[in-house]
């Protein structure tokens, strides 16, 4: 028996990294998967999975902060595959400098992906669920960022930190409805994410390309960045009955970066 068989998923964010990542897990284990970016066209590695899974996986185009769109995305999910059971709420974007020069451009910018635009999501498909009376499953991202502010960070942190804060006020408000609210907070994936992450930090604290990498995956206590593919563990069991009885968490996948 396959874990997520009969289970409609969408994903946002599925054409990064880690998105395209559990896309692919949530098809291994059987589910339907409604696969969602802001690209007007699926990148080759999801193009490659639709001529695959064409029967089981739909792509839809939408950028989630454009919030006039939202019931329209996932009504338009449920007509190919039924109402959506699992959200992978993973979209967002990172950006960074000195605490001084992180301006309200930055600030809304970051917001509006990775809060207001998860928020939202969230609460569109949450509507469906709880007037379908189906349970569900919501896994949001958030990131070891949001454990902990660091100098040149503070709204991806804060916004980080944000999304552990609606998945608790979410589960509590959704557990009567047996559906259950959780998030992944990840250490550091080496994904298109994290090309950018590098070469921010190799401007802002005078490193070579490549340099910050280097050091964050040496500082991890298992010793190395994680992949991609090692998010899919965590995202399968809290989309699947396993997790059952797990809501309102957030769980580290970071290869020990952070204990809590
Ligand atoms: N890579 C890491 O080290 C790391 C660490 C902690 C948390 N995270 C979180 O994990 C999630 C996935 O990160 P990733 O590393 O795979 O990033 P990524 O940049 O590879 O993928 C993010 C995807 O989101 C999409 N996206 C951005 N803005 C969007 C919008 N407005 N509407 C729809 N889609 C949009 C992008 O097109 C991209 O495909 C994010 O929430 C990120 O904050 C990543």
């Amino acid at each position: 028996m396959q874990r997520l068989e009969s289970r409609h998923a969408l994903l946002t964010g599925a054409g990064g990294g880690i998105g395209l990542a559990v896309t692919e897990a949530y098809l291994a284990e059987g589910a339907r998967c409604t696969a969602v970016d802001v690209a007007a066209q699926p990148g080759p590695a999801l193009a490659s999975l639709l001529a695959r899974h064409g029967d089981r996986l739909a792509y839809l185009q939408a950028d989630v902060t454009r919030l006039d769109t939202l019931a329209a995305l996932v009504d338009g999910a449920a007509v190919r595959f039924g109402t959506v059971d699992v959200l992978f709420n993973n979209a967002a974007v990172f950006d960074m400098a000195p605490l001084l020069e992180s301006d309200a451009a930055m600030y809304e910018r970051v917001f509006d992906v990775n809060v207001k635009g998860m928020f939202f999501v969230m609460q569109a498909v949450l509507a469906r669920l709880v007037a379908t009376g189906r349970p569900g499953s919501i896994v949001n991202l958030a990131s070891q960022a949001g454990r902990r502010g660091e100098a040149l960070v503070a709204h991806y942190c804060a916004s980080k930190a944000a999304v552990i804060s609606y998945t608790q006020s979410a589960a509590l408000a959704m557990a009567p409805h047996r559906i259950r609210v959780n998030a992944i907070a990840p250490g550091v994936i080496d994904t298109p994410m994290w090309q950018g992450v590098d070469a921010l930090f190799a401007r802002y604290e005078g490193l070579a390309p490549g340099e910050k990498k280097i050091a964050v995956g040496k500082a991890v206590p298992l010793g190395h960045m994680g992949a991609p593919a090692d998010i899919a563990g965590a995202a399968v069991f809290l989309a699947s009955d396993e997790s059952s009885y797990i809501t309102a968490q957030t769980l580290n996948v970071d290869g020990g970066n952070v204990m809590s």
